[in-house]
């Protein structure tokens, strides 16, 4: 049986930021943008919270912002919908979720395979799901991380594209340990985007290969 691969496309990319919260994921990869690092633009960011900071501080750079209120549609699929739909007219090559808080559905995933990507705080396979810093303490691992993969229907389980690991000290909290992943989360989504479109990401089963 011959195995499917999907390579990025190396492009002028478009990309959708989906969050829920602070932004500083998609601030990052926003300034990355800015300074030439990344070769795409962000056409859309839209979030399932108004009052996202997030939300308001990509009004604030001028960006294309969209509040879609889950509420307003009868079924977490009739929600994703209408976001495909949006997708599909800005033409979007790849969607980034930033702490966007929805789980996704098995359609949304289908429409975009391989074109959505997501940060996490921890190693996965390690720890996924929420409240991933506190069970990292708990557990008492010696090191935890990020982790930038491509969406698939299972949760936190798509194919790893990056990873970045710190270590775990003996008096952090949940907040210092947050803390010190978010430095390289930063790091490592811009430089994730980047890969994709320069068409370096090959992704065979569930390995992602770096040309
Ligand atoms: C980050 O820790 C990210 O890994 C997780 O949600 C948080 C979002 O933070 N998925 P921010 O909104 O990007 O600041």
């Amino acid at each position: 049986m011959s195995e499917e691969v999907f390579r990025s496309p190396k492009k002028r990319g478009r990309v959708a930021v989906l969050l829920s919260g602070r932004g500083s994921n998609f601030m990052a990869l926003h300034d990355a943008v800015l300074k030439g690092w990344v070769n795409a633009d962000i056409d859309l960011v839209l979030s399932n919270k108004e009052d996202a900071a997030g939300l308001r501080a990509a009004r604030d750079r001028g960006l294309d912002t969209l509040f879609l209120n889950p509420k307003l549609f009868p079924s977490k699929e009739d929600y994703d919908r209408e976001i495909v739909n949006e997708l599909r007219r800005k033409e979007t090559d790849l969607v980034c979720l930033a702490g966007y808080m929805k789980v996704l559905t098995p359609f949304f995933c289908r429409e975009f395979k391989n074109r959505i990507m997501n940060i996490h705080p921890a190693l996965l396979p390690s720890f996924p799901g929420l409240h991933v810093q506190q069970r990292a303490v708990d557990w008492g691992v010696r090191f935890s991380g990020a982790t930038v993969h491509f969406v698939a229907e299972e949760v936190d389980m798509g194919p790893i594209v990056l990873q970045a690991a710190v270590p775990v000290m003996q008096d952090d909290t949940e907040d210092t340990l947050a803390a010190r992943i978010l430095v390289e989360e930063h790091k490592i989504y811009p430089e994730a985007v980047r890969l994709f479109f320069e068409g370096r990401l090959e992704v065979r089963g569930r390995r992602v290969f770096i040309k």
